[in-house]
């Protein structure tokens, strides 16, 4: 059995005969000297074959990547290598042993390489050997190892919940599974064991939590995979302090324990409405400012033709100020911020510079007693440029939030080694669907809705507000949850508020809605996306790095080839017949 991980070989054991297993990454002659990068999960140590030494025609045959087996003498290097671990010594070989051999390579594994995305991914045991990957794959291992100890000295119990489910409308669409056995019916995946997790609180278990695959068949974006984890936490008799109290000790403890971190608790919470007005976004990033500025009554009677037609429709108009920075935006500059903020709905975009006067797309047009006051509104300086958007609230919030991201990381705002984390609370319970044209959850229809909100649960939509809290990281949403409904009344307004039938409530939820007439105590909960978090921590933004086998963009594994076509005896099996 391999004994020694060749990255923990340093100047102490120098002299000691070592067995030393691994890959060859890179194999150098140096004035008849054979120079052999050896890598493990470890690192790498460098390997030297003497021409007399009995081992040096085993090392003229060898090829990257093949796996080999050597016992030698730990040395001193003559040069050391400051940018290897084990850079002062190397091996001097005494045998040479190959293991087994690997064809020529698809790509080069390095660091640097430069093989596309797809190429690695179809690759993708390969692609894991490059430390970097498997840094990030025992991080991985260490939040999982931190969550896990920490839970259980706080005496949550792991438990797992079943993988087959019934089809619940939890937001995002079902992955499906034919049952064989019961020809035209359906399990679905869970989205999240989020009415199995509430059940064993039903069931008496008082805190559980369980390290959950959820599938999701949702549009993918840069931080979302359709089969992802969660670190999933739910505990009875609690309201929304201890659950957040739990959720930022874990937070801590993984941070410190992994990264060595300490974050300062309790964590700042901010109002969602409080989010939205300032950051346009219910996950700030709060390592810069630049927060968004109500303007909109200084245009009480601009001629500026558009802005006033868009006030008279009940539109607001809202502005960011990046410090400093005027003389970086020339007008192509601002043309491509202008088709950014466009994606995000918004009409237009207006800028406003403070060079020696204000200048900028309606300068012109403003009077001066607007000018000074925008000035003074905004804190404008010399070189001072405003970003302003017209419309609609949502709008104007959400692009200058996304606008506001953009300057942030294009200007270099933003510190990557800085971890600004945060409660964004007191969620709304619904917001509006533009596509159904109505209200719908803005979580989960178990979000128990705040005590004094519950009357508005039917006519007051608007302003009912959820016991409901996000913890974001950076400007992720690194996790989520919220005291659940009890009280099956409630939970039956809810159901009634979200225009749910009597019938659909059977047919959706009837086994669930039965359980809450059976003793169930209050409970609350949350669950971190795992990814995400380790994303945070590693410091990549790509939710691929962190996956040992991810899926792409368009939901396929490009090294397995799934999904894929299935025979015609396995379909005739699930009774299933494809139109096309
Ligand atoms: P929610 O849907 O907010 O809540 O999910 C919790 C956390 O899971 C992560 N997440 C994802 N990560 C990667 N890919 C995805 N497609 C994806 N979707 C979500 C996010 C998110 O914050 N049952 C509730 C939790 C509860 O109320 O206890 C739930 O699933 O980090």
């Amino acid at each position: 059995m391999k004994k020694i991980q060749n990255g923990t070989l340093s100047k102490q054991n120098v002299g000691e005969t070592v067995e030393l297993y691994g890959w060859v990454s890179k194999r150098r002659n140096l004035g008849g000297l054979y120079f052999i990068d050896l890598r493990d999960r470890s690192g790498i140590i460098q390997l030297v074959v003497r021409p007399e030494d009995d081992c040096y025609a085993v090392a003229e045959t060898l090829k990257n990547e093949y796996v080999i087996k050597v016992t030698g003498t730990v040395a001193l290097r003559e040069s050391p290598n400051e940018k290897l671990k084990t850079g002062e010594i190397e091996v001097v070989l005494k045998t040479l042993e190959i293991l087994n051999t690997s064809l020529d390579l698809p790509f080069e594994i390095s660091e640097d390489t430069t093989a596309l995305e797809d190429t690695r991914l179809k690759y993708r045991y390969l692609d894991l050997r490059r430390n970097r990957l498997q840094d990030i794959l025992k991080l991985r291992h260490q939040v999982t190892m931190a969550t896990r100890n920490f839970l259980d000295k706080e005496e949550f119990l792991e438990i797992e919940t079943p993988v087959l489910c019934k089809s619940t409308p939890e937001g995002a669409r079902d992955y499906l599974v034919p049952s064989r056995v019961n020809p035209s019916k359906f399990y679905a995946l869970p989205q999240s064991p989020q009415i199995f997790k509430q059940l064993l609180m039903v069931g008496g278990m008082e805190k559980y939590f369980q390290i959950a695959k959820c599938f999701r068949d949702e549009d993918l974006r840069a931080d979302r995979q359709p089969e992802f984890t969660q670190i999933d936490i739910e505990m009875s008799f609690v309201e929304e302090d201890d659950v957040m109290d739990l959720g930022e000790r874990l937070t801590a403890a993984i941070f410190k324990e992994v990264r060595g971190i300490d974050i300062p608790l309790p964590l700042r919470r901010m109002k969602y409405d409080e989010a939205m007005a300032l950051y346009g976004s219910d996950k700030p990033d709060l390592r810069f400012d630049m927060t968004i500025q109500e303007v909109t009554s200084l245009f009480a009677n601009t001629e500026v033709s558009f802005l006033k037609s868009s006030l008279e429709e009940g539109g607001i108009i809202n502005a960011i100020v990046a410090k400093n920075s005027a003389n970086q935006y020339s007008r192509k500059e601002i043309d491509k911020l202008t088709d950014y903020v466009k994606t995000y709905r918004a009409s237009g975009l207006i800028y406003l510079k403070r060079e020696s006067e204000l200048t900028g797309s309606i300068a012109k047009l403003l009077t001066d007693a607007e000018k000074e006051a925008l000035i003074e509104a905004l804190s404008l300086e010399e070189n001072d440029i405003a970003f302003l958007i017209s419309g609609k609230k949502e709008i104007v919030k959400t692009s200058l939030g996304a606008l506001r991201l953009k300057l942030g990381r294009d200007l270099g705002l933003i510190d990557p080694n800085r971890f600004e984390l945060l409660w964004v609370v007191d969620f709304p319970s619904f917001e509006y669907s533009e596509e159904e044209g109505r209200y719908v959850a803005c979580h989960h229809p178990f979000t128990s809705p705040k005590d004094e909100d519950v009357d508005k649960l039917i006519h007051d939509k608007a302003n009912c507000y959820s016991k409901a809290y996000d913890i974001v990281i950076n400007g992720y949403e690194a996790g989520g949850g919220s005291i659940r409904i009890h009280d099956q009344k409630v939970q039956a307004t809810m159901f009634e508020a979200l225009g749910l039938t009597e019938e659909e409530i059977k047919e959706k939820f009837g086994f669930f809605v039965e359980a809450l007439k059976y003793g169930t105590p209050p409970h609350g909960g949350m669950a971190f996306g795992l990814d995400r978090m380790v994303m945070l921590l590693a410091g990549t933004d790509n939710i691929r790095d962190v996956i040992a086998f991810p899926k792409t963009a368009s939901a396929s594994c490009l090294m397995s080839e799934a999904p894929n076509v299935v025979s015609d005896k396995q379909l005739e099996e699930l009774h299933i017949a494809l139109t096309k």
